[in-house]
């Protein structure tokens, strides 16, 4: 138990990353059956279907699971709504700040934990009432920031007395360990549930990630305002990269983004699909099911823990 574990009502201190079009109820709820916490992502959903993913996700799990909501969405406030409507216990905020919604949100009895890229937003964030953080470097799948979780992690767990949890890099207990050395008091993975056998990814996406090497992630959108983000480096992450070139709107950008996204999950087209990922893909070498990934992140962390270390 730890004040992550306690804030959250789980058992292991894993929570499975939200990600637009990927994480559904079915997701949600194989990691919060597992001891973790499942998210649903409510990017680019409208809030009647974020609604149906909540009492979905009920139906399927007894357990907390969190929704996440993707701020740059215009419809926010209105799934912000659904979400205290549906009595949610848990939400994470992406692309943004949750300012607007922090009074509402802590009302409703609501433990918010923002997805955050630096030490002057973390420490923003506690002003403002976060009950965590969730920290993320720039190794991570989806939209990034710019600074790494290595040198992240540690730099903000000095600069705020909430609770941390890291993320981005994270694919084994080895990062689990990192983590918690840093300062965290949980993790937050994406890459590697996006392929758990729960996810709704086809083949070739799951492909894309096992084949993945060290180096086969790439970041798009970097020149635009808030829209650097990491994906299989395959064709359609060298269209994005050309279509940025022309000078786009941030707006026009995220269309396209997201349009690769959605036919990534709909249409498993290798070639004219965006599949986020991190760069921790070149170590995911296989899909599990989720709560076995929840499990073997926490039994291979203790496994490491136990072992004595010497330095000198
Ligand atoms: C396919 C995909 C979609 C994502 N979509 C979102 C999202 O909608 N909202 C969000 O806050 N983060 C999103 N992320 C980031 C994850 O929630 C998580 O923080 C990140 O994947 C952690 O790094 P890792 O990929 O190295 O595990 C996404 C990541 C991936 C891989």
């Amino acid at each position: 138990m730890n004040r992550v574990t306690e804030l959250l009502g789980i058992k292991y201190p894993v929570i499975q990353g939200a990600m637009q079009e990927v994480a559904n109820a079915e997701l949600a709820a194989a990691v919060s059956n597992g001891g973790g916490l499942g998210i649903i992502a409510a990017g680019g959903k409208t809030p009647e279907e974020v609604r149906e993913e909540i009492k979905k996700a009920r139906k399927l799990t007894d357990k907390p699971f969190a929704v996440n909501l993707m701020l740059m969405d215009k419809n926010t406030p209105d799934v912000v709504k659904v979400i205290i409507d549906e009595g949610v216990k848990v939400v994470t905020t992406g692309a943004g700040t949750p300012k607007p919604y922090m009074k509402d949100l802590k009302a409703a009895g609501i433990k918010v934990l923002p997805v955050i890229p630096n030490v002057k937003i973390a420490k923003k964030m506690q002003e403002l009432g976060a009950d965590g953080v969730i920290v993320e470097g720039m190794e991570a799948g989806g939209h990034i920031g710019g600074t790494t979780s290595m040198v992240l992690w540690p730099q903000i767990a000095d600069a705020i007395d909430i609770p941390l949890i890291a993320a981005g890099g994270i694919g084994d207990g080895r990062g689990v360990v990192e983590a918690f050395v840093a300062g965290a008091e949980g993790v937050q993975c994406g890459t590697i549930f996006s392929i758990a056998k729960e996810s709704p990814v086809g083949n070739n996406w799951r492909k894309a990630v096992i084949d993945a090497s060290d180096t086969g992630t790439a970041v798009v959108g970097s020149t635009i305002k808030g829209g650097a983000t990491r994906g299989i480096a395959n064709q359609k992450a060298g269209e994005l990269f050309e279509l940025e070139k022309t000078g786009v709107s941030r707006d026009e950008f995220n269309d396209a983004l997201n349009k690769g996204l959605y036919t990534g999950v709909k249409e498993d087209d290798p070639d004219n699909s965006f599949f986020m990922a991190g760069e921790v893909a070149g170590m995911i070498k296989e899909s599990k099911p989720a709560a076995e990934i929840v499990k073997d992140l926490m039994d291979d962390a203790q496994r490491i823990l136990n072992q004595k270390i010497e330095i000198m």
